[in-house]
């Protein structure tokens, strides 16, 4: 079992040195815990793959400690033609965003599952940034969950599942955000939105000065491999407040959205709890998959959870919701 280390500058300088070792070490960022490795290391990234479960046509994002640091990962023309994105960008770098460009060669092939392009992400999570910043590499890093199920927002998260597979753990206290990052693609014409998360479709649109809807839509081609297929699911099926089957209601738990506001069904449940105080979406995103793990470990026959508009930060979480509701309902 690897323990949970706490982030002293001992501490963050050993899982540097894990990292250029190849070894495999869980870091925190302020969207999820992410399970890192040495992008530049073929053999690294692919425990990673192993220790989750990850079908290798499923790329990784790759972080880096700073944008100035982007030609680790990217391909130097391609910095060059997305610079105009890049600077209207800057505002959410570093930040919960990550970005889809055209990849340089030292990138190891099991990162981007065979694609020319690899997504990057400089994390604002100060425990994050100080371990990059000592590494020469970028630090590919998928959220470390098994495969298919909800991501960390903790380092005990992390030591539930993966604890006897991973290296090193370090803790950087609990996620600030809570649900993975807004990935963009900025690898074609068009900007698109390939993944909702906090830094919003609409705060896109507006850098950008693109009209939303332009980054939303979908082409025919799957843009991001694997992603249709994430669930992010709990064991226990869940299910939408609004379309709640007949269940027994003596065994279903209610994850709502705002202590002020219970939603009338509330008394028929065995147990419950408000996703926020007062139905603020970032507090409800911070406090999602924590709450969804927590539910999934009391036995329960169904999670049910009141759903939220779909605006803003709104979006990526329905996205969630509708990720793991599906493995319940459509399998
Ligand atoms: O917040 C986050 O992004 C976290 C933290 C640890 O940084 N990471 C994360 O990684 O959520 P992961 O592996 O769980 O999700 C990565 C997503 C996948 O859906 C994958 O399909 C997409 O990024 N992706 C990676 N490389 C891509 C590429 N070259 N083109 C399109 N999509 C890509
Ligand atoms: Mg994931």
């Amino acid at each position: 079992m690897s323990s949970i280390l706490e982030p002293t500058p001992e501490n963050i300088s050993r899982a540097a040195s894990a990292l250029a070792a190849g070894q495999v070490v869980a870091l925190p960022t302020e969207t999820v815990y992410g399970l890192g490795a040495n992008a530049y290391d073929d053999d690294a990234v692919r425990k990673i793959f192993q220790i989750k479960g990850r079908p290798s046509n499923n790329p990784l994002i790759v972080h880096l400690s700073s944008l100035d640091n982007i030609l680790l990962a990217a391909d130097a023309a391609a910095v060059e033609k997305a610079a105009r994105f890049l600077d209207q960008l800057a505002r959410f770098i570093p930040g919960p965003l990550s970005f889809v460009i055209e990849r340089n060669q030292k990138i190891a092939t099991a990162v981007c599952a065979g694609l020319t392009t690899v997504a990057v992400r400089i994390p604002s999570h100060p425990v994050a940034a100080a371990i990059l910043s000592q590494c020469s590499f970028p630090v590919a890093a998928p959220s470390a969950n098994p495969s298919n199920y909800i991501s960390p927002t903790s380092a005990t998260h992390v030591s539930d599942q993966l604890g006897g597979s991973v290296d090193l753990i370090i803790d950087g206290g609990p996620c600030q955000v809570g649900i993975e990052s807004t990935i963009i693609d900025l690898s074609r014409g068009a900007a698109k939105i390939l993944r909702l998360g906090q830094v919003t479709a609409e705060q896109i649109a507006d850098a950008l000065s693109v009209p939303i809807e332009q980054l939303l839509t979908k082409e025919e081609k799957v843009l991001a491999p694997g992603m249709l297929k994430e669930h992010y699911a709990p064991r226990t099926p869940l299910a939408l407040l609004r379309e709640m089957p007949e269940i027994s209601e003596r065994r279903a738990g209610l994850l709502y959205l705002s202590a002020s506001q219970p939603p009338a069904q509330l008394a028929a449940f065995q147990k419950s709890k408000a996703l926020s105080s007062s139905g603020d979406l970032a507090e409800i995103a911070r406090n999602l998959f924590k709450s969804m793990r927590e539910f999934d470990s009391l036995g329960l026959d169904f999670i049910v959870v009141e759903e939220c508009e779909s605006a803003g930060i709104g979006r990526a979480i329905l996205d969630r919701l509708m990720r793991a509701r599906a493995k319940s309902v459509t399998e």
